[in-house]
């Protein structure tokens, strides 16, 4: 395990002129990838202001050592390592460790996780009867979210922030994969199937979705490839909604499992996690209306119905998303690899080359994000529309897990606790229910 890096360098200072000519001085806050931050800490107590950014879209809410990320250039790296070359030479498990413990494992270290991993699969037996309770029509990332939680009932020594972290974050890592396929199963009426200790992480997740107690299952290396690319692109991505989420409700001191939950369910929304899903909704919606996307692409222009274009724009990404270029050229490569033909990805091509010609696109800086081609993918896997988000879920883990205990490590760390400028009522007399 190393040590955070070195804080960041605090040399200049920004003057803010407020009205009436008070002044303060702030110190700027540079990180390694040289960005640059006034450090507003003092603003309050020195001036009796404070800032207002709705959407958080200028607040830095910590310095992080994870991941960096321009979204002017399309950059993207976990510890310093290029989405591209863990995408092409690392898998799941090799990534989790590096962002969970800031370096990539030696041989030693790499079985160590991974037995560890394999040896915390199964999930207390009593759980089995919460996946019983859901009605089938229960969208997975409702009973994930709340198995999740549910862990530390079954764990209650988690609540104890002393306890054995490192076991804690393994068995999340671990169960959540045997919790979604379990979800997946109950869905469909089939037999839950155990993990198998003999298979590696995402080949024993493949297992779990697919097999039948009644018949031999042979996983597929294509298969098994694909799905450790897809969640190492998922892995990370600093400060988005949903690690925010983990961040804000661990920093009130909640055990990781709540903090993780938390962060499913921020995770859940269609303009986060859940856009993979409405990507492949919006297609097929689509193509059952003729396929005129061209039409729908226009209807997005005008705002017609606050249409979206599903997978497209990001927060920070203004130029392209690394993750999406990747996926695009891997969605081509397994689907020809699977012999699978998709009419719902001629039909995303088609309207990618539209918006990346159109003015509106252009102009607005929006380009295909890591949901755009994901959904095909993972379609042509076999995995069901309503899971898409169970999977984003299970490859943001190590991400989620690594900056909760960044947080808890840190220092520095203060319960999430933003401020507000008020706009409601001045004080006014209570009228009795009578006189009203
Ligand atoms: N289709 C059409 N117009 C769009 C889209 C889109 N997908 N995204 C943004 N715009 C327009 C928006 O209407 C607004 O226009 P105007 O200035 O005329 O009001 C302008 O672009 C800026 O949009 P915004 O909503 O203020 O930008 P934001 O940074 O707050 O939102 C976003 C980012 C990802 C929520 C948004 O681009 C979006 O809704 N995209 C579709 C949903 C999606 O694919 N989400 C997955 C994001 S990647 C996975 C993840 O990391 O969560």
């Amino acid at each position: 395990m190393v040590s955070a890096m070195a804080g960041p360098e605090l040399k200049q200072s920004a003057k803010l002129v407020l009205p009436g000519g008070k002044e303060a001085t702030l110190p700027v806050v540079v990180g390694t990838e040289d960005e640059h931050a006034i450090d507003i800490k003092s603003l309050r107590t020195e001036t009796g202001y404070i800032t207002l950014d709705s959407g958080y879209m200028n607040t830095g809410s910590t310095t992080s050592a994870i991941t960096y990320l321009d979204g002017e250039q399309g950059i993207l790296r976990y510890r310093g390592y290029s989405i591209e070359d863990l995408a092409e030479h690392s898998d799941f498990v090799e990534t989790s460790y590096l962002l969970i413990n800031g370096k990539l494992p030696t041989k030693d270290e790499r079985v160590k996780f991974s037995t560890m991993l394999t040896r915390h699969s199964l999930i207390h037996e009593d759980m089995h009867q919460f996946f019983a309770g859901y009605p089938p029509t229960s969208h997975p990332m409702a009973v994930l979210s709340a198995m999740v939680t549910s862990m530390s009932a079954y764990y209650p020594d988690s609540l104890d922030r002393n306890s054995a972290i490192d076991l804690h974050i393994t068995r999340l890592l671990s169960k959540v994969r045997t919790i979604a396929a379990f979800a997946y199963k109950k869905s469909i009426g089939q037999p839950l199937m155990y993990p198998k200790n003999s298979l590696k992480y995402c080949a024993n997740f493949l297992h779990m979705m697919f097999a039948v107690p009644s018949e031999d299952y042979e996983v597929s290396p294509i298969l098994e490839k694909a799905l450790n690319q897809l969640l190492i692109l998922h892995a990370d991505h600093e400060q988005n909604c949903s690690t925010s989420t983990v961040r804000m409700v661990g920093s009130s001191g909640a055990n990781l499992y709540a903090s993780i939950a938390s962060g499913i369910l921020a995770l859940w929304g269609p303009l986060h996690g859940g856009a993979n899903q409405a990507v492949i909704e919006m297609l097929e919606e689509i193509k059952l209306a003729g396929g005129d996307y061209k039409k729908f692409i226009d209807d997005v222009k005008n705002k017609r119905d606050n249409r979206r274009l599903m997978g497209f724009g990001h927060r920070v990404y203004k130029n392209f998303d690394p993750r999406a270029k990747i996926l695009k050229k891997m969605c081509d490569e397994v689907l020809a690899h699977l012999g699978v033909k998709d009419p719902l990805l001629d039909l995303a091509k088609g309207m990618e080359e539209i918006a990346l010609r159109d003015d509106y696109f252009i102009s607005k800086k929006l380009y295909p994000n890591v949901d755009f081609y994901s959904g095909i993918i993972y379609r042509a896997l076999g995995i069901p529309t309503n899971m898409f988000t169970v999977m984003f879920a299970l490859g943001r883990l190590p991400g989620w897990i690594a900056h909760w205990k960044e947080m808890v490590e840190s220092p520095d760390t203060k319960i999430g606790r933003p401020r507000q400028i008020y706009t409601g009522e001045q004080l006014r007399k209570f009228t009795p229910i009578e006189q009203r």
